[in-house]
């Protein structure tokens, strides 16, 4: 086998056999195929897609590639859910304890942000202790003795597509659906969970800008997925404004547990109830009620054990940004447009998201909204909050922020965008 010829296939619009496939991502694996032969082969697979065969196959070598966790020994179903990410979505944090509350062990392996789009990871880290590093067996203790775990993934697990994933992101090659579909099962399937909710956003704060697109990323997810014996169902949910009212680290810490205490803004609250209801029917456990475990504080009773079994503080003080500063409304009517995007893109230049993997984040960086589309809003009211420790951002974070709202004065030509756009299944 040679790597030419096997771009020229694909660079020629045929079909990679699938010796083709389990060499050349072994091959990539060990280091024999380099990262400008793999970087040709993906814009080609990005140009020409890849068919049903090829990508199942290609799943299939990136999780051969590495370890296959396997928690057979739980007593309870597993259940996990992914986010193809967006601005705002910090809906992990309630959902595993909530699932965990309502009778299911969640095994959540996460990863952190990069780009304008934040990482669920770096949220927590901003709590003061918590760990996100755990070897195999103390995930285990976590997940056995409060029910959820929230953790980076081990780097057994799908070693191939940390390579290929970290290579695409610098050769413009993410956007290709066959790669991010291969992408995220293999990690999933790798991961061992019985059954998985993919939560598939759409709008210009995620990477599927359209509901076709979006429609046919999580067909392809949810075939994969079931082929390889996890039950797998998939939402496509709004991104073109952010989730909630908050975007950055630690201010999503915050309204994530004022969810968990039963409060929270209703578009976090519904979409993690609605995620919780596909993640407990898909582990068999449908008659558990979500709602309940939210009001009655057995959620939250999970998420402390959950912090603290990780080395985090659940009643320490969360970090704040040394400064802030406000956009007022411009005019007064109703908020027709907030977009995602641009919030996304301000967030990470006020310090809450990094350029390069290595960079720290801000704790306390971010937006904070003070109106969602649809709300009335007064002229000269507060409309956004920028929060950072270091104010020369404030003036980059701005330029992001030139056209990112629409005011009506009547509101008429304002249509509601549900939050769940579609299910697949
Ligand atoms: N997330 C992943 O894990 N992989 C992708 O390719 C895109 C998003």
């Amino acid at each position: 086998m040679d790597v030419i010829s096997v771009i020229r296939t694909k660079r020629d619009r045929g079909e990679l056999s699938d010796e083709q496939i389990d060499w050349v991502i072994d091959a990539y694996t060990h280091g024999a195929v380099a990262d400008e032969q793999m970087s040709a082969l993906a814009m080609a697979i990005l140009l020409n897609g890849m068919n049903r065969r090829e990508i199942a196959r290609w799943t299939a070598a990136m999780i051969a590639s590495g370890e296959r966790m396997d928690f057979s020994s739980l007593s309870r179903p597993t259940a996990d859910k992914h986010s193809t990410g967006g601005v705002g979505d910090k809906i992990t944090l309630p959902l595993a304890p909530l699932v965990a509350a309502c009778g299911a062990a969640v095994p959540q392996l996460s990863g952190r942000g990069l780009g304008h789009t934040g990482g669920t990871l770096d949220k927590l880290e901003s709590i003061p202790g918590w760990r996100a590093l755990l070897s195999n067996e103390e995930m285990l203790d976590v997940l056995n003795g409060a029910g959820s775990v929230i953790c980076a993934a081990g780097d057994g697990l799908a070693p191939a597509d940390k390579k290929l994933y970290a290579l695409r992101d610098v050769t413009g090659t993410v956007e290709a659906i066959p790669l991010i579909a291969s992408s995220i099962m293999s990690k999933k399937i790798a991961e061992g969970t019985g059954s998985l909710v993919l939560d598939v956003k759409v709008g210009s704060g995620a990477f599927m800008k359209t509901l076709d697109d979006a429609r046919e990323l999580a067909s392809t997810m949810v075939g994969l997925g079931t082929d390889h014996g996890v039950r797998t169902v998939a939402l496509l949910t709004d991104m073109s404004t952010p989730l909630g009212l908050t975007a950055g680290n630690a201010l999503e810490v915050r309204e994530s547990v004022e969810v968990l205490a039963g409060g929270g803004p209703a578009d976090v609250v519904d979409l993690t109830l609605a995620l919780a209801r596909e993640m407990l029917d898909a582990a068999g456990l449908s008659d558990a009620d979500p709602a309940k475990a939210l009001a009655d504080g057995s959620a939250m009773d999970v998420w402390r054990r959950m912090i603290s079994a990780q080395g985090g503080d659940p009643d320490a003080a969360l970090p704040e940004a040394r400064e802030t500063h406000t956009v007022t409304v411009p005019s007064s009517g109703v908020l027709t447009r907030l977009d995602a995007y641009d919030i996304g893109v301000a967030a990470w230049r006020l310090g809450a998201g990094r350029a390069r993997k290595e960079d720290p984040v801000q704790a306390g960086a971010g937006v904070v909204l003070h109106a969602k589309p649809g709300d009335s809003v007064v002229a000269g009211r507060p409309l956004l909050t920028l929060h950072t420790d270091t104010p020369e951002r404030f003036e980059y974070a701005l330029e992001a922020l030139t056209s990112t709202y629409d005011v009506s004065p009547t509101g008429t030509d304002f249509s509601p965008r549900p939050t769940i756009l579609d299910r697949i299944s």
